[in-house]
């Protein structure tokens, strides 16, 4: 099983590969060898995929910063560790940094990279579902600061992505069905993905979710192959995100403020998608966006994957606020990615926020 998947933006004339594959994670550490041979490197490790592999990713000690995980971790002060790093090692724009990690370790380094002398090579190998179908590839790259999520970074492309699906085999059941709320999302947006490809991740997930919350690999490796594809398909569009590259947030406004609200502690990322995911599904039912066979459908879908059964104590108040402070709101506005037919999605404004805000209370 091996797949090779290409990302070419021609806004910035940058083209780069993703190698999908299960071969031993030992082959991994081959290729990455082989890949950055003559450069030096700094492997920005996740603490947890560093205790479970270091000895079939045996790099030297001093080519390695460990990260430990959890969203608190993408901050200033590790931004500076590895800036740091990266200065006494006489790194040059010619070497390379290494993401081995989850979307934390990818996002820190990553940014890391894109502002180390204006920009150093950087390679994603993502280690969980999460980042392996969302944030390795696309090039946003981040750190917090102060509970505003993402609020300093860029985009920034890898020079490619290594997924290997064996690490998918020890990830914990809790960080395997986050991911798994991402891959839903783009069930939900597939017809603003692809271009004249058939659309065919509703049916898949449909048809195949024992394999899949089983972890079979074979399955997983066309799972994860055909959420790339939308997603290539949508950063080719529109790197930037000005435009079709927003579909990709259906779910994220309310999810993040949720995320925000408890201080990243109570959720994970797909725990809050798949709630944001709930919530813009029924106001979009509510305001006649979508019928009640396309919701029912869709929240079949969620309930098959074990997301059925989700009631949240929302304070509505402290949400909306957050809402209203995402980084991508216009002052005073609220505009939201929202089901707006089957596997479609548009971006609505709310026009009348005290009317949304009453809704949401009542949820
Ligand atoms: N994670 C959403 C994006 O890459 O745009």
């Amino acid at each position: 099983m091996d797949r090779l998947l290409a990302v070419n933006i021609p806004e910035n004339d940058k083209c780069y590969d993703i190698y999908i594959n299960n071969s031993p994670v030992e082959s991994l550490y081959k290729d990455l060898l082989l890949r950055t041979k003559n450069r030096k490197r700094l492997i920005v490790f996740s603490k947890k995929v560093y205790e479970l592999y270091s000895k079939n990713l045996p790099f030297p000690k001093n080519e390695v910063f460990i990260l430990k995980d959890g969203e608190e971790q993408k901050n200033l002060k590790n931004y500076l560790k590895i800036v740091n790093l990266l200065i006494k090692n006489k790194m040059t724009r010619k070497d390379v940094i290494i993401a081995i990690g989850g979307g934390v370790v990818g996002d820190l380094a990553g940014f890391a990279a894109s502002t180390y002398m204006r920009g150093i090579n950087f390679i994603q190998v993502p280690t969980t579902l999460l980042s392996m179908v969302d944030s390795s590839v696309g090039g946003k790259t981040a750190i917090d600061m102060n509970f505003a999520k993402n609020i300093l970074g860029c985009f920034y492309q890898p020079e490619c992505v290594y997924i290997n699906l064996n690490f998918l085999k020890t990830l914990c059941e809790r960080q395997y069905m986050s991911g798994l709320g991402e891959v839903l999302k783009y069930a939900f947006i597939e017809s603003n993905c692809c271009n004249n490809e058939p659309k065919s991740l509703f049916e898949f997930l449909s048809i195949n979710s024992s394999r899949i919350l089983g972890r079979d690999l074979y399955f997983l490796e066309k799972l994860i192959t055909i959420c790339l594809t939308y997603k290539i398909n949508v950063v080719r569009a529109d790197e930037k995100e000005s435009g079709l590259r927003k579909v990709l947030n259906l779910g994220h406004t309310i999810g993040h403020a949720l995320e925000t609200l408890t201080g990243y502690k109570k959720y994970t990322h797909g725990e809050a998608i798949v709630r944001g995911l709930k919530l813009i599904f029924k106001w979009a039912l509510k305001n006649c966006y979508i019928d009640s066979v396309y919701y029912k459908a869709a929240m079949d879908l969620l309930e098959l994957y074990g997301f059925g059964s989700i009631n949240e104590n929302i304070n509505s108040e402290k949400i909306v606020t957050l809402m209203l402070l995402d980084k991508k709101a216009e002052t005073g506005k609220i505009k939201l990615i929202v089901p707006s037919g089957a596997r479609v999605v548009t971006e609505k404004e709310i026009t009348n926020i005290q009317e949304f805000k009453n809704w949401l209370s009542e949820q």
